[in-house]
């Protein structure tokens, strides 16, 4: 898989999308540091230099992009497994953040580009220990949880491997809906979506989540949950 790094760039998110004619499928770009990283619903990823795990994927392979809003999972199922394997019981916070302790660890922003290429954004706090500034959710990162440092590299190599390897095999959408299943960090809990407050009751066969009030039952496929 063709890949790059930056020392410093402005996001490999916007990297990906103004060079996706020249990418290759499956390209991955990481960054030590970003200037202008992006957050989901239009909010800024922020991330000391040299301290996380910053990068992009680009998808152009046109069958591959059938599984659409699996991406989502796929990508938060490859960053959960190798937390365990770093001793750490991660949980998805649907549709993609994961969490760690009740804080999160990790952020994925999904950006289309045209019709068939899809870039996979990837935040992980690895070795930041202080969090400056505000965040709507606290965060966490590996050394914190570890008490120790990870080697950044090594890291980043695990967690390269693992999403192309999820990535491969992403029609296997039962395994990946068993795997949210047992990290699902929203199930029973009340939270908030458009103004009303809602139980959530898990998702459904297309990873829609599903949401009960006690007199009916929506899924939702997209949109801001916020817990109560
Ligand atoms: C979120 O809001 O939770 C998603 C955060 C995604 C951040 C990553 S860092 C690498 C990639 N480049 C960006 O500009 N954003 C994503």
């Amino acid at each position: 898989m063709p890949r790059l790094h930056f020392d410093e760039i402005d996001s490999t998110n916007a990297y990906c999308k103004s060079h996706a004619d020249l990418l290759e499928d499956l390209s991955f770009v990481s960054a030590s540091y970003q200037s202008a990283g992006r957050g989901r619903n239009e909010r800024n990823w922020k991330a000391n230099k040299g301290e996380n795990l910053l990068f992009s994927v680009l998808l152009k392979n046109g069958p591959m992009l059938a599984c659409g809003p699996f991406f989502s999972l796929v990508s938060s199922v490859a960053v959960s497994k190798v937390l365990e394997r770093y001793g750490l019981k991660p949980s998805i916070k649907w549709p993609n953040d994961v969490y760690v302790s009740g804080k999160k660890i990790a952020g994925i922003l999904l950006e289309g580009v045209g019709s068939s290429c899809l870039i996979i954004g990837i935040g992980i706090n690895v070795n930041q220990n202080d969090f400056q500034g505000e965040y709507r959710v606290s965060p966490t990162s590996l050394s914190l949880e570890l008490r120790r440092s990870v080697d950044l590299s090594s890291f980043r190599e695990e967690m390269f491997s693992s999403l192309e390897e999820e990535l491969r095999r992403c029609n296997e959408k039962e395994s990946f809906l068993s795997y949210y299943k047992e990290h699902d960090y929203l199930l029973g809990k009340q939270v908030r979506y458009r103004g009303e407050e809602w139980v959530v009751q898990g998702v459904d066969d297309n990873f829609a989540l599903l949401l009960g009030n006690g007199k009916k039952t929506i899924s939702v496929i997209s949109g801001e949950i916020s817990l109560l």
